[in-house]
């Protein structure tokens, strides 16, 4: 069973800049939640039970988020503002707990996963990427569906969807000989990190969830620097591949990039039609705006 997942988040977020001059871009509001809070809900919703962040000393605020405020709890309780303080207690389940080691240097995706290393031990884990926000209203998750996937297959999961030719650049692309349905997986001739536009061995870009065994470690331990001089991830799988099924699973929901200030923009107004108190009068302000 899958109850670790590895959220890195040490990165200093500079395309999302000046918003992330003094706060980490994860503590970033998506409607009234920190978009980490829906990374981890994700998690949470697909059987996770300890999250892992991978973090820098900048970045308190992602951990001070997660933890009891004892001060203002106390507040609350004593002005009798029982909402407040359910809101903020139920952030995370009882039974999740949230743990976090520094990355000390920024070596790449790659070195941010073997940072977690001690805490992995012999288990195999989840890999969430926070920048990218997946919408997936379903009961059982894309991520869920992935774990489920691994169980059963012992194949590690790639979750992929398609992106224009022309961006192939921006991410890991997979190499598969038909492109899956969507919530299925299929296995992986290859996987290339930011491929040059035109050499890309398919469109299908990798979305930032992984579902990783354990022994992944030990081959980041031995991946040289590649793309952009670090540490990747991508290297690492594809070492994997040389000796183990690995599997892209196409996912059916829909993803933000909050790394980026358009993609951002377009979750706001996503979660917030979304919104259980919020979406109505939001839609109608959306309404006006058109008019
Ligand atoms: C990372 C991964 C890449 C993946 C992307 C998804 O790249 O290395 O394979 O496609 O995330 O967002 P980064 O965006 O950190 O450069």
């Amino acid at each position: 069973m899958i109850k670790k997942a590895i959220l890195p988040v040490a990165g200093l977020g500079t395309r999302f800049l000046p918003a992330s001059k003094s706060i980490p871009k994860e503590m970033v509001t998506v409607v009234d939640r920190p978009a980490i809070e829906y990374v981890v809900r994700e998690a949470v919703a697909a059987g996770v039970e300890q999250i892992i962040l991978v973090t820098h000393s900048s970045k308190a605020s992602i951990e001070n988020y997660f933890d009891r405020n004892f001060e203002l709890e106390t507040t609350l309780e004593n002005k009798k503002k029982y909402d407040l303080l359910k809101t903020i207690t139920e952030i995370l389940p009882a039974h999740v707990s949230v743990v976090s080691v520094r990355q000390p240097q920024p070596l790449g995706l790659g070195h941010a996963v073997l940072c977690a290393k001690s805490i992995v031990g012999e288990d195999d884990f989840a890999v969430l990427l926070p920048d990218v926000l997946v919408k997936d209203d379903a009961a059982d998750n894309d991520l869920s569906l992935m774990i489920r996937r691994f169980n059963e297959s012992k194949a590690s999961q790639i979750m992929v969807e398609a992106v224009p030719d022309e961006l192939v650049d921006q991410y890991g692309i997979v190499d598969v000989a038909t492109t899956p349905e969507e919530g299925h997986s299929i296995v992986m001739q290859g996987i290339v990190e930011k491929p040059a536009v035109g050499t890309a061995p398919s469109n299908l870009s990798v979305v930032g969830r992984y579902v990783l065994p354990a022994k992944i470690m030990q081959l980041l331990e031995q991946t040289p620097k590649g793309a952009g001089n670090e540490i990747q991830l991508t290297d690492a799988i594809a070492l994997l591949q040389q000796t183990e099924s690995v599997e892209a699973y196409r996912m059916k929901g829909q993803t933000f990039d909050c790394g980026s200030k358009i993609g951002y923009l377009k979750a706001v107004l996503h979660y917030g039609i979304a919104h259980p108190q919020l979406g109505e009068e939001f839609k109608t302000l959306i309404k006006e705006l058109d008019a």
